[in-house]
């Protein structure tokens, strides 16, 4: 090979730069999966020392800055940047835009990147060679933003060790893979559980940026190259001149990172932002309005990325009042914003929130296909329909939505959430990929052919030219982005399987934890197998059987509160009744809701014999003593899932303490504490569902379990000092429906006399946590204190909930304690009752009418469920 011998000009040399940075750092998880911690032995990859990068794209300097400081990290290697060849070994950055600059002649470019130059958008082929005895490592890429990809995929590689292949390539399966986050500009996030937001504050775009660039490149580095910053419940004001100049820096900042800048907008825009007395889509004033704000925003944004639209959606104004349809009104913002390539993502998430429940036909499940499959093939090109992955909203299990296999002759995208509304608000540990993954694989058989979601929305089954997949992410200021860290595992699956559907889930979760928490085998295996069983043992202590998540959904979608989804106009009833529970979706006898999957699916679900039991209830209204195909009835089935879920998730607190010492004290101790949340709500919920099930069906836990809490002592049973007795709502997320609560001063006390046999125990002190609130607590034993500790946690709602329920209800377990008979038992609470604390709002950081509209009384009186006493060990047993 020759190669161009032309001196080099030393571009930069970014290695001192970031030596030692990644060794210095706090492990608070802000680098999350790009820690580049030095490997084990740097010294098997001998790598070139020089990047050779071509063009003076932004991007691709970028990249080739994010190369050196990897392995400077990473390997100890320092490289020095070129923009040219000279007569020793490289690592090559080249796109096909400049590739004539860097190899003029197609001699040159062969002997360098073989034969092919063209490559689908977005990808990337990385060549290893041996030249003359020199060594080359040459990445070529379709773009400077697939140089950064390839980037990534090299450094992700050597930082688990693995050795470099001779020839890899890769390709993204679709071309939106979009993150949106439901941020408002007062700064505040809807369904955000990581304290408030990166882009916005007080009304506007924030003036530091640095954690908007910085998300940038971890959405970058897994392969993502969309950012809707702002809610789909967007502001009213959102698209002013003043606002969009803002937004611009915000584009800014995501521009070296290759993500493009998209906003949710409100179709009212022309009339509240315009002044125009109409919003009709059809209105040719509308129209006009419409291509001018479009052409201000590309003037301020060239790379802008399009449109999110909510409408005639939970309160959002739509075509509807105008009686024209979805079609009309996407395909007016999709022609001003097809001449710069925008694309318009119209949420398929349209339902009436004043449905009848007493009519056995009414069926919210039903609205994606009723209110877009008719309108298949009227949208413009550039319109993309994003469709939640079940007919419902985000549960932790549905059936995928049917709306999927109903357009064939229009774009589709699969709308995910990262952001674990429904299953656990960043407390519980879930990794989503899994289900995912289950919805992806699922097999719609439109007419009767192979037709996986994944082949759908990427565009492959009905040979549609765009589609891909779009997660709300929702990160926030904390330091962690998430909240848990275990919860980054969720973005960090989400782009992998967005690049590519097919990817393993074993395979993603080893690569994330390798590059969060190192290569240590035994860390590797625990947490691995921690995760991929997560979301299967959250579905199974909140809502198996297709039940959906029985979270207070009028409330902030947390912890249990089972009659919250019936009888409203809400629509998520899963008709749990005296005679049995679940919703006939049947086309015989039901809502008919299963017509409207193809017919293979349909027959399956339809029938009972043949109707998957982890669907059951989703499709089906069936007896307590209905026999499942696992051959137990439900209920006892129920029962069951709900202590096994409880007991796998209590499981968590010792697998990760074997872990102590593997890993940097500061995210162990954090996880740790999450864990042990964790393993208490899980309590909180399995209690919940099974009293509750007990009660309505009438049928006792053939295991004698549910109701029967033997080492259970009832704050309202011990005997009192000052604490009076409340009632909790819903009852079923107290224990016997009751707690105490303590209104003076001084503080209360609870004691007992017990009679365990001599022996260490752990004793576990369920109580409840407000936000505003810190009351404290002293567990003794015969007078001499065993822990005191705070209730100061701000659990979720990311809003202050006042009440004593299935959301505040928390758990402190001391471990080791010695008891013998006779020893008494007592806990004290002392209850924070400032004055300032009446009027909550404040101090919940509520604002405007929101604030006004709650002012929760925020005071904590020490509230107290029960104690429980087990057996010494880390598990706190039923
Ligand atoms: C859920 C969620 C809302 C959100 C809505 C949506 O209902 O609770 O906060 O606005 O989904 O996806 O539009």
């Amino acid at each position: 090979m020759r190669c161009s011998s032309v001196w080099f000009k030393s571009v930069a040399s970014f290695a001192l730069l970031f030596a030692s940075a990644a060794i210095a750092r706090a492990e608070d998880g802000s680098v999350a999966w790009l820690r580049y911690a030095r490997i084990a032995n740097p010294e098997k990859y001998s790598l070139p020392k020089r990047i050779v990068v071509a063009g003076t794209d932004p991007v691709s300097r970028n990249a080739a800055a994010e190369l050196a400081k990897g392995l400077q990290s990473e390997l100890g290697l320092t490289t020095t940047i070129t923009d040219t060849l000279a007569d020793q070994g490289a690592i090559i950055l080249t796109n096909l835009q400049v590739l004539a600059k860097l190899l003029p002649t197609p001699a040159q470019a062969e002997a360098v990147l073989g034969a092919a130059v063209d490559l689908p958008p977005e990808s990337y082929k990385i060549h290893s060679l041996q030249m003359q005895g020199r060594k080359y490592l040459v990445v070529q890429a379709a773009s400077p933003t697939a140089e950064l990809y390839a980037v990534f995929h090299i450094l992700e590689e050597i930082e688990q060790g693995n050795p470099l292949p001779t020839f890899f390539s890769s390709t993204p399966s679709a071309p939106i893979r979009w993150v949106d986050e439901w941020d408002n500009l007062n700064g505040t996030i809807e369904r955000g559980y990581a304290g408030p937001s990166i882009f916005f504050e007080n009304g506007h775009v924030r003036q530091d940026l640095t954690r908007a660039g910085k998300y940038a490149r971890l959405l970058a580095s897994i392969g993502i190259n969309g950012c809707n910053v702002n809610n789909v419940n967007a502001d009213l004001d959102l698209l002013t001149t003043e606002h969009i100049k803002e937004f611009a820096r915000i584009a800014d900042v995501f521009r070296p990172w290759g993500v493009k800048l998209a906003l949710s907008i409100d179709l009212t825009s022309p009339q509240t932002v315009g002044g125009l007395d109409t919003f009709d889509p059809l209105d040719p004033k509308v129209i006009s309005w419409w291509q001018q704000k479009v052409d201000e925003i590309y003037k301020l944004i060239p790379d802008f990325g399009g449109f999110t639209v909510k409408a005639d959606s939970e309160g959002r104004k739509g075509p509807s009042q105008y009686g024209r349809t979805p079609a009309d009104a996407a395909n007016v913002l999709a022609r001003a914003l097809a001449p710069h390539h925008g694309v318009v993502l119209y949420r398929g998430f349209v339902y009436n929130n004043h449905l009848d429940w007493h009519d056995l036909k009414a069926d919210r499940a039903r609205a994606g296909v009723d209110n877009f499959a008719s309108l298949d093939g009227k949208f413009e090109k550039n319109v993309i329909i994003q469709i939640k992955e079940g007919p419902i909203d985000f549960q932790a299990r549905e059936p995928v939505s049917p709306l999927f296999a109903a357009l064939r002759q229009t774009p589709q995208a699969l709308e995910v959430q990262t952001t674990q509304e429904y299953t656990g608000q960043q407390r519980h540990m879930v990794w989503l990929p899994s289900m995912w993954k289950w919805v992806l694989d699922t097999d719609m058989r439109v007419g009767g052919r192979p037709s996986h979601v994944k082949d759908i929305v990427t565009g492959k089954t009905f040979n549609q030219p765009t589609g891909g997949f779009v997660s709300v992410v929702n990160v926030g200021m904390e330091p962690n982005w998430l909240h848990h860290p275990m919860a980054m595992a969720n973005l960090y699956g989400y782009g992998k399987l967005a690049w590519n559907p097919d990817e393993p889930l074993e395979k993603i979760i080893d690569t994330w934890t390798r590059l969060t928490w190192g290569n240590d085998p035994e860390v590797v295996r625990t947490i691995d197998a921690m995760q991929l069983k997560s979301w299967h043992v959250y579905e199974s202590y909140t809502g198996p059987n297709g039940m959906g998540t029985l979270t207070n959904i009028l409330g902030y979608h947390f912890g249990p509160g089972i009659e919250s989804a019936e009888r409203n106009g809400w629509g998520q009833w899963f008709r749990g009744e005296k005679d049995g529970i679940g919703m006939d979706r049947t086309v015989a006898t039901g809502t008919g809701y299963i017509g409207q999957y193809p017919k293979e699916l349909a027959e399956k679900y339809e029938s009972l014999a043949s109707c998957p039991d982890d669907l059951l209830l989703f499709f089906h209204h069936v007896p307590y003593d209905y026999k499942l195909h696992s051959g137990k009835t439900l209920v006892q089935s129920i029962y069951d899932s709900h202590y096994e879920g409880a007991l796998a998730a209590a499981e968590y607190v010792p697998q990760w303490e074997s872990l102590k010492g593997k890993i940097d004290a500061e995210r162990y101790e954090k996880t740790l504490a999450l864990f042990e949340f964790q393993a208490g709500h899980a309590i909180v919920w399995r209690d919940a569902i099974n009293n509750w099930f007990r009660r309505i069906s009438g049928i006792d836990d053939a295991q004698g379990r549910v109701g029967h809490d033997p080492n259970r002592i009832e704050a309202e049973a011990m005997k009192t000092g000052g604490y009076k007795m409340v009632d909790v709502t819903p009852w079923e997320t107290g224990s016997g429906g009751r707690a105490v609560e303590c209104r003076e001063e001084k503080g209360c006390t609870l004691a007992t006399t017990l009679d365990k046999p001599a022996g260490t125990y752990d004793v576990a002190v369920q109580y409840f946590d407000i936000w505003g609130g810190v009351s404290t607590y002293t567990l003794s034993v015969n007078g001499a204190a065993v822990a005191t500790w705070k209730a100061d946690d701000k659990l979720p709602p990311a809003q202050a909930d006042p009440h004593l329920d299935g959301q505040t209800s928390t758990r402190r377990t001391i471990r080791h304690v010695a008891l013998k008979p006779g020893d008494v038992l007592e806990l004290r609470g002392v209850p924070d009752l400032r004055i300032g604390l009446f009027h909550g709002a404040q101090t919940a950081g509520l604002s405007g009418a929101q604030g006004l509209r709650m002012q929760p009384d925020l005071r904590e009186f020490a509230p107290v469920d029960y104690i429980e006493i087990g057996p010494d060990g880390p598990i706190t047993p039923q």
